[in-house]
Parts: structure tokens; sequence; C-alpha cells
């Protein structure tokens, strides 16, 4: 069941922030504590960054959901970009970016509780995750 959703657009760095923030207050609204709303807030800005550095333009949408009983928060990244075509050696660690701060997508997949990924060469990349309060 989904209780709550909002899809924002990611054009612009603002974007990003207004993204972050909006995500931290839905966290603080459902009541988790600070510090999963800091991991949200830094799992969507991580998502955000990636959008808008590989794709150029794309959208995040936070959900609140609930199933069977519980309560969780969820963001999907999507867009149009060029995909990850080397997204098997992103998750097991062995691509290096060459600007990397050793967060973006792992870092991500290590904040939250579920994480998924489905990308396509020339099509776009969708992220999932999922924290669960
Ligand atoms: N939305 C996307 N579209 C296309 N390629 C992407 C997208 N997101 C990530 N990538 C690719 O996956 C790689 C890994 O992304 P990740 O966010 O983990 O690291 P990074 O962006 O290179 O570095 P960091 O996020 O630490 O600054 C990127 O270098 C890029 O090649
Ligand atoms: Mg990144």
């Amino acid at each position: 069941m989904t209780l709550d959703a909002s899809v924002l657009d990611i054009l612009q760095e603002t974007d990003i922030v207004a993204a972050r923030s909006r995500g931290k207050e839905l966290a603080r609204a459902m009541g988790f504590g600070m510090v999963d709303q800091t991991r949200i807030a830094t799992g969507i800005s991580e998502l955000a960054r990636n959008i808008l550095q590989y794709a150029r333009k794309g959208r995040i949408q936070l959900r609140s959901l609930s199933e069977s009983g519980r309560a969780g928060l969820e963001i999907v990244a999507e867009d149009e970009g060029p995909g990850i075509p080397h997204i098997n050696a992103v998750l097991d660690g062995t691509a290096r970016s060459p600007r990397g701060l050793g967060l973006g997508i792992l870092g991500t997949r290590r904040l939250m509780d579920e994480f998924e990924v489905r990308t396509e060469a020339g099509q776009g990349t969708r992220v999932r995750c999922v924290k669960w309060l």
C-alpha cells in the first residue's frame, strides 16, 4: 500500500538539494531517527547526483509504504540516460571510478535495506531502494 508519493524532477544542482531535504522531511515525519534520516538523505543525493552527472536529467520518486503493518520509505531514481553497461563491475566493487568518493551506488546500497538496479545500455537506469522503519 502506498500512503504518500511525490515525484521530483532532477534537472539541475538545486534539485539535488531539494530532493535530499524532501526525503529527510518525509523520513522524519514517518518516525525515522536522525541516523536513518541522514542515511536516506545521503542515498537520495547520491542517486540524484548520478542522474544529473551521467544522464543529465531524470526523476526521484519518494513514497511511504505500508506492508503487513511495517512502514518503509521507498526511493526510486529513474532516467532515460545512457545506462550503466558495467553495472556488474560497479556492484561487485571492481569498477573504480576515477573521481569516486567511495559512496555512490555501493554506498547507497549499504545504507538501505533493499536495493535493486535495472539498467540497459541506451535505455536508462532505474534504482529502487527501501528503508524500513
Ligand atoms: N544514472 C546513471 N546513468 C548512467 N551511468 C551511471 C548512472 N549512475 C551511475 N552510473 C555509472 O556508474 C558508475 C558508478 O556510480 P557511483 O555513483 O557508484 O560512482 P561515481 O559516480 O563514479 O563516484 P561517486 O558517486 O563516488 O562520486 C559511474 O561512474 C557511472 O559510470
Ligand atoms: Mg555517483
